[in-house]
């Protein structure tokens, strides 16, 4: 009989998270403080983030232990199933074999509780009381509030402004976890009433929700700041998708020769991708695609160079493809893609050409994920759509060269608290954003902070 899934056991839930940074093939560069121009030191972090994820930042360990507490709230949705895109794979009579794996089954719905469990576990074990967080379409935002949830601590979030009027049921799903949402920029903090004051109809962006969840975890001491994406810790923890993807195509006798993700911040394309990324280094032939939206085209259009995390410049200075920190991208669906920089590992890899990267509009995004909720019957996130899109474009090349191919792609989360963006689509009123947002970018680009030497 032919399968459609390859799933593990509980029991074969991986006992540690994979951590890159030894097999680099270059030294990752330090984060810099901003005043001074000097690596930051586990100190300067030590405001807002618990020590243990602060060495798990820095960790040259490869391998680093889950915590059982962590494992334990994992087994409610992990392993999360390898299906076998046959139905795609017929309807565009292709010779890949196309494989996702399918992170949309977790409570929140997305990639991202693989993280917040974590993160969550350590900041109780630092004692703290409260978790404040930004974020983009919700996903993030709903997997903290889930995750705080569980380890009973409070939970701040400041949503995007224009994703918190598109998305109203994700507000729902963070409030049924206890979780207080705002709209960002809001009045709550001083880098919300700066921009409001500034530009009072602002869509908002990420960068300045970042500003705001960091400024309130500052300046409240039993508070920390959470962040879904972009830190080494967080893509340590996503690589417990890598881990199993690769047991599972195991099981199923592959080989994988092309691995796609969208990119928003870098987390479930990097923790997909990384526990590959030495075999790559060792010259197995893979390729490694990030897909980002043509909205937001941070590493395919950004400058490779040193920038803040967000808007405001409270954060450290990261080395990363970046838009500018200024840069506020336009109101796409795909809210969780609309971020001005990367993962500096991600970035690292894709500037050492290990990682290729492509951007695609809105409206062939939203036209492939309509054919995977055809065929394989789950509606994608506007985000994950990207990765869709990318996945059956090359299962279309390898119709032309007639190659059957490998493809495995990972379906970060599904959309059915986006069924508006799907509404628009279906209407024909979803807007391409091809502005070619090279003014934007450049002015953006004007506005990066010098560095102290
Ligand atoms: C479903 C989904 N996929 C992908 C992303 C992009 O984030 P990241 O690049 O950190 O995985 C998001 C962000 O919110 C998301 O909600």
């Amino acid at each position: 009989m032919d399968s459609y899934k390859i799933t593990l056991s509980e029991q074969e839930l991986p006992q540690e998270w994979y951590n890159l940074i030894p097999d680099l093939p270059t030294p990752l560069p330090p984060y810099l403080h901003p005043a001074t121009g000097e690596p930051i030191g586990p100190q300067d972090l030590a405001a807002i983030f618990p020590m243990e994820l602060i060495k798990q930042e820095v960790s040259q360990e490869r391998w680093i232990p889950i915590p059982d507490e962590v494992r334990r709230i994992y087994q409610l949705w992990r392993p999360s199933p390898l299906h076998r895109a046959r139905n795609l794979e017929a309807a565009l009579e292709t010779p890949a074999r196309i494989y996702y794996k399918n992170e949309s089954v977790s409570p929140a719905g997305s990639h991202k509780p693989n993280t917040a469990v974590a993160q969550a576990y350590y900041n109780k074990a630092a004692g703290i009381t409260r978790l404040a967080t930004e974020t983009g379409a919700g996903q993030w935002g709903s997997a903290l509030a889930l995750a705080c949830n569980f380890f009973c601590l409070d939970c701040t979030v400041y949503m995007v402004r224009v994703s918190y009027q598109q998305k109203p049921y994700r507000r729902s799903l963070m409030h049924i976890w206890g979780a207080s949402v705002y709209p960002s920029p809001s009045d709550r903090t001083q880098a919300g009433r700066h921009i409001l004051a500034r530009d009072p109809e602002t869509s908002g962006s990420l960068g300045m929700a970042i500003s705001e969840a960091v400024e309130d975890a500052a300046t409240h001491p039993d508070t920390n700041y959470s962040l879904g994406s972009v830190l080494n810790h967080v893509m340590l923890h996503q690589t417990i998708t890598g881990l199993e993807t690769k047991k599972q195509l195991a099981l199923a006798g592959e080989e994988p020769d092309i691995l796609i993700g969208c990119v928003g911040g870098g987390s479930n394309f990097s923790g997909f991708c990384f526990p590959f990324v030495p075999d790559k280094l060792r010259g197995k032939e893979i390729r490694l695609i990030g897909v980002e939206p043509t909205a937001c085209p941070t590493l395919t259009k950004g400058a490779y160079t040193y920038d803040f995390g967000d808007t405001a410049g409270l954060t450290p200075l990261i080395l990363m493809y970046t838009l500018g920190h200024s840069f506020v991208p336009s109101g796409i669906h795909a809210g969780g893609l609309r971020y001005h920089g990367d993962a500096p590992l991600l970035c690292l890899l894709v500037h050492e050409k290990v990682i290729e990267a492509r951007a695609y509009s809105q409206n062939p995004v939203f036209e492939a994920a309509r054919l995977f909720a055809e065929t394989e019957g789950i509606v994608p996130a506007p985000e994950t759509a990207h990765a869709v899109k990318a996945a059956i474009d090359e299962a279309r090349v390898c119709k032309e060269t007639k190659k059957a191919k490998c493809i495995v792609f990972n379906f970060s989360g599904h959309g059915h608290f986006d069924l508006a963006a799907y509404d628009a689509y279906l209407e024909g009123k979803l807007e391409d954003i091809e502005i070619e947002p090279d003014e934007m970018i450049k002015l953006a680009l004007a506005d990066l902070p010098k560095i102290k030497k």
